[in-house]
């Protein structure tokens, strides 16, 4: 009996062929050996007739990477991130020719459509900061009369491009600091009213921007910090707890993310620095692992399966906690960063253990 087969799905980046993730497929590829569970990797330009793919394998003894004619998987996690370009309507195209696959997970919507969806929760709705879609500088303004500080977000963005975030620093005196689509640190800005309005008016033309409550998460040394807290589906199908760690800004910086030069703490390291009162950190930790069950429960109500998913929580001075983000195509690294490899390894072989649970379930 051939052993069954899990297929990563990825996009090419670029006319090269680079892929992301090698390191994470590496991995999995790995642990799925022994696990008794094959992984390949393909993008949907790889589909060559509808029974052939041009894969890449992991060639485990060899230690190198290979082009494999293959079958189709088994089972399909998608690890595709948006790009704007003709891959994503590739992606599109094959999601609907081969419907009758299994995937492991189904796409969501981006951060406006989530955001949406969560308002219409009457128990998840009151997580989440206030929010609109940017249609034009002067409802910013408006926003900063209510709240001290506003985070701009592209509704597509990732890995903390393009994210924004103005401080009002008196009515007619704003601060304007950030990342541009590149995640360089932008030179901090003072602006009047109308220098703001200018600005905000370029992000509103662009129409593809969210205007959120900022919620005030910084050290005392001005370094901004939030959570992570990843749920994973396991080999019995159910959601379980992974892990949750911290992500601490660089300094200058106004997102946590690794990626822009972040920080990953431990959980309870930061939730001590942050509270320094255990009753109040057990509260905190219990309502983040509480908020993820019921948010991946909601989303799968909505769009069907997911094998895991990973929120990006903001904890307030008070405790109470915001959901950021919800990412259903998680990074694991920064559970390596905090040198929790037991929970990275679990992290990498969960999405495994489930996917031959759903192959086993579906041979009968
Ligand atoms: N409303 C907010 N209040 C305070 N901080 C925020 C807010 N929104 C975003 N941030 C900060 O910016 C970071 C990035 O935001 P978000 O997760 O929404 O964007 P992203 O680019 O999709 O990130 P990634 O893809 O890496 O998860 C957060 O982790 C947090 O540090
Ligand atoms: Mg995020």
């Amino acid at each position: 009996m051939p052993r069954p087969k899990l297929g990563i799905m990825s996009l090419y980046l670029n006319d090269r062929k680079t892929i992301e993730e090698r390191t994470l497929f590496k991995r999995m590829t790995i642990a799925g050996h022994s696990l008794g569970l094959d992984v390949m990797v393909f993008t949907p330009e790889d589909i060559q007739a509808s029974d052939a793919i041009q894969a890449q394998v992991y060639d485990i003894q060899a230690k190198c990477w290979r082009r494999v004619r293959s079958g189709f998987p088994d089972a399909i996690l998608d690890r595709c991130r948006y790009q704007p370009t003709k891959r994503f309507k590739q992606l599109k195209a094959f999601r609907q020719q081969y419907p009758q696959l299994l995937y492991l997970n189904k796409p969501l919507a981006n951060k406006w459509g989530i955001h949406l969806d969560f308002k219409d929760s009457n128990s998840l709705a009151k997580y989440q900061p206030a929010t609109v879609k940017v249609s034009s500088g002067s409802e910013v303004i408006t926003m900063l009369k209510k709240h001290s500080t506003v985070y701009l977000k592209p509704i597509n963005g990732t890995g903390g491009r393009g994210i924004l975030r103005v401080n009002r620093l008196s009515p007619t005196s704003f601060q304007l600091a950030g990342r541009g689509m590149d995640r360089r640190i932008l030179r901090k800005m003072r602006l009047g009213r109308t220098g703001l309005l200018v600005k905000l008016g370029r992000i509103a033309q662009a129409g593809n921007y969210l205007a959120q409550q900022g919620i005030d998460c910084t050290l005392p040394d001005g370094r901004v910090y939030d959570f992570r807290i990843l749920i994973q589906k396991n080999a019995r199908g159910s959601w379980e707890w992974t892990g949750g760690a911290g992500r601490i800004g660089r300094s200058g910086s106004v997102t946590s993310n690794l990626h822009g030069g972040g920080t990953a703490a431990s959980l309870d390291r930061l939730l001590r620095k942050c509270y320094r009162q255990s009753a109040k950190e057990q509260r905190v930790k219990e309502e983040m692992s509480a908020l993820a069950f019921e948010a991946a429960a909601y989303l799968e109500k909505r769009y069907g399966q997911l094998c895991e998913l990973a929120l990006d929580i903001a904890a307030d001075r008070s405790g109470r906690i915001w959901l950021l983000e919800v990412n259903p195509k998680p990074a694991r690294e920064v559970f390596r960063k905090i040198g929790e490899y037991h929970t990275y390894q679990k992290a990498v072989r969960r999405p495994l253990e489930y996917a031959l649970y759903l192959i086993n379930r579906k041979k009968g």
